[in-house]
């Protein structure tokens, strides 16, 4: 048996013999290991994972477990003991690859498409009314480091940006709001309402009639943070009345959506499997490597959850 500490993989093998070359490139001290029942269990002092596995007690010199994925609503945080560290998963791919989602989607919804492939259906050749981008206002709900990213990308084409988080922030060229006194407000402005939220207690079922209604009618939903915070049937019916124009919708609940269910068909309802972003092993091995390395140099890793606040 080896008392080298051990990095346990537990995803895909795709990843795995990328983060093994990374591992050996670049942290050699390191064993890494993605067969749990080839290590020591006191060896391991790393676990990457999706979900937390059932036996986790067994590792018992843990230290951190990072989430494979940039959520960690995923993992029952009940069960892990007060001193590990949780860290979500902060890498260039998933930024880049979401920068590209909603970009996107924000211009899809800005030029009409969904009424445009409406007319396509019908054979109709016919201008819509354009508005500019200046004109157009598009909100995030959450200002971190996903919904950043995206609106450095929108920037340049000129929309009106602004964001509501839970805390005060200040950036650059968007008008910031926070906490429950200014959501109405945020969402008065909002014609085109992006959710980039954490699953948490508090954003269950968030996006809901209550906050539709403080939308402008016609108002469209981008939504990329989690399934559970929307509350469908109020989707559906907001969207019937007319009061949303739109939704775009990559994570729904459940995940995957069963084939028979009302989203799928509904005009006004465009849907991808979750794929907004993805993590991309190679820039996240580097990602893990430097936290690694962050860690053991006693300074604060990149990603680090706040387990009371659950994200
Ligand atoms: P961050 O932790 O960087 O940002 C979260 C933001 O949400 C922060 O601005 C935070 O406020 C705000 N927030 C959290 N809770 C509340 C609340 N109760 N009220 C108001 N604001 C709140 O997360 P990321 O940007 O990295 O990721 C966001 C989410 O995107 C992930 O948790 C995941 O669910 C989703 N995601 C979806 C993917 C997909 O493919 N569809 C891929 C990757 C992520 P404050 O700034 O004050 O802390
Ligand atoms: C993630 C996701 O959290 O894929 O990374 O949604």
């Amino acid at each position: 048996m080896s008392s080298r500490p051990v990095f346990l993989f537990n995803s895909s093998a795709e990843r795995a013999a990328v983060f093994r070359q990374a591992f050996a490139r670049d942290l050699a001290d390191i064993i890494f290991a993605d067969d749990a029942a080839t290590v020591d269990p006191d060896d391991v002092r790393y676990l990457i994972t999706w979900k937390i596995p059932a036996d986790l007690d067994r590792y018992r010199r843990l230290e951190v477990v990072f989430s494979i994925g940039a959520g960690v609503d995923q993992f029952d945080r009940a069960g892990l003991a007060g001193g590990i560290s949780v860290v979500r998963m902060v890498e260039d791919g998933i930024v880049r690859m979401m920068q590209e989602y909603v970009a996107l989607s924000v211009l899809t919804l800005h030029r009409d498409w969904p009424a445009y492939a409406a007319q396509q259906s019908q054979g109709i050749w016919r201008a819509l009314p354009a508005l500019q981008a200046s004109e157009r206002r598009v909100g995030f709900l959450g200002l971190g480091i996903l919904a950043q990213a995206a609106m450095e990308r929108l920037k340049p084409f000129g929309f009106a940006l602004a964001g509501w988080s839970r805390s005060p922030r200040t950036i650059e060229g968007v008008a910031s709001f926070h906490g429950a006194a200014q959501l109405a407000g945020f969402l008065a402005r909002t014609d085109i309402l992006v959710c980039l939220l954490p699953l948490t207690d508090e954003t269950r079922g968030f996006l809901n009639a209550e906050l539709f209604a403080c939308l402008p009618r016609g108002a469209a939903l981008v939504q990329v943070g989690r399934g559970p915070q929307l509350d469908t049937p109020a989707l559906l019916a907001a969207l019937d009345a007319g009061l949303l124009s739109a939704a775009v919708l990559d994570v729904t609940d459940p995940e995957p959506l069963p084939s028979d269910h009302p989203l799928w068909r509904h005009p006004k309802v465009m849907i991808t499997p979750h794929v907004a972003s993805v993590t991309q092993p190679h820039t996240a091995a580097r990602a893990v490597i430097d936290n690694i390395r962050r860690h053991r140099a006693g300074q604060p890793m990149i990603g680090l959850v706040d387990r009371a606040r659950g994200y």
